[in-house]
């Protein structure tokens, strides 16, 4: 009989930006196999509408549902902020996101009560992390920020020169003008620009990285509804992309820190 826990964990991402939820989901369960897809072809989802942000995650779901999981991580930032609780709501398997274990993380790193979020433009005009925030603590002061240049960064591989000086300085200044204590990075791709966004921040500033707080939401969600893997071979990673871009493995090796093996190209 099929043993659900054998099963592997389903990600999708609107690219390859998610693979930094992978790589903090394998540091954290290694034995875990995972089925990730990116859908590099429609990527950017940051600037589109949440109607349209909704129709691309529910595709995205019925694929990872076709490889025989048990979970799925919306390791997108914006498909948590304007789609995860319709998904939720709508699949018997469990579902989990980015969001709410990077508000979770803000909310027990801030000393002084004054937490920023960066992300892309459709995550900023959710306002889904700020309800979140203020949901866990109302008396929390909280300043938004879209930074979606950020992304193109990220891709380009642009992290830590004059030109990522540039953008951080430009779209944070007014952040640290504010004069917050914890940032959350509610981005899947600016985990890999913490360098300069923590100089423009300053020391003093703690950058909270929703990737690893969903990792250890995925470790909690298998072992409250008894889902982890059985002792026995390490995981590995199967990566489908709906499209498979220029200079898409040097860029996902990026982000994932080690060799991405094969990649499936599907649709279309
Ligand atoms: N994955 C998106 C996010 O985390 C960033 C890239 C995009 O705009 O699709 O919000």
């Amino acid at each position: 009989m099929d043993d659900n826990r054998q099963r592997g964990i389903g990600v999708f991402d609107s690219g390859i930006g998610g693979l930094t939820v992978v790589r903090a989901l394998m540091e954290r369960l290694p034995e875990e196999n995972i089925v990730y897809f990116g859908d590099s072809a429609r990527v950017p989802y940051g600037t589109k509408s949440p109607e349209t942000v909704l129709g691309f995650a529910r595709e995205n779901l019925e694929f990872l549902k076709s490889r025989n999981i048990k979970l799925v991580v919306v390791a997108c930032n914006t498909v948590s902020a304007v789609a995860l609780p319709i998904l939720k709501a709508e699949e018997k398997m469990p579902v989990t996101g980015v969001l709410l274990p990077g508000a979770l993380a803000a909310s027990k790193t801030t000393k002084s009560g004054k937490v920023a979020v960066i992300g892309t433009t459709a995550t900023i005009h959710s306002g889904a992390y700020e309800k979140a925030l203020l949901a866990i603590n109302p008396d929390l002061e909280i300043f938004s920020q879209a930074c979606p240049l950020f992304v193109s960064l990220a891709e380009e591989g642009w992290l830590d020169n004059e030109v990522a000086r540039l953008v951080a300085r430009e779209y944070l200044e007014p952040v640290v003008k504010f004069g917050v204590d914890t940032l959350v990075l509610g981005c899947t791709h600016y985990p890999l620009l913490k360098g300069v966004i923590s100089e423009v921040m300053g020391e003093g500033v703690k950058l909270v990285d929703s990737a690893n707080e969903c990792a250890i939401e995925v470790e909690k969600i298998l072992e409250e509804k008894n889902l982890r893997k059985l002792a026995g071979d390490a995981g590995g990673i199967k990566v489908f992309m709906s499209d498979v871009p220029y200079k898409f493995r040097e860029i996902g090796e990026r982000f994932l820190g080690r060799s991405l093996g094969e990649v499936t190209k599907i649709r279309g």
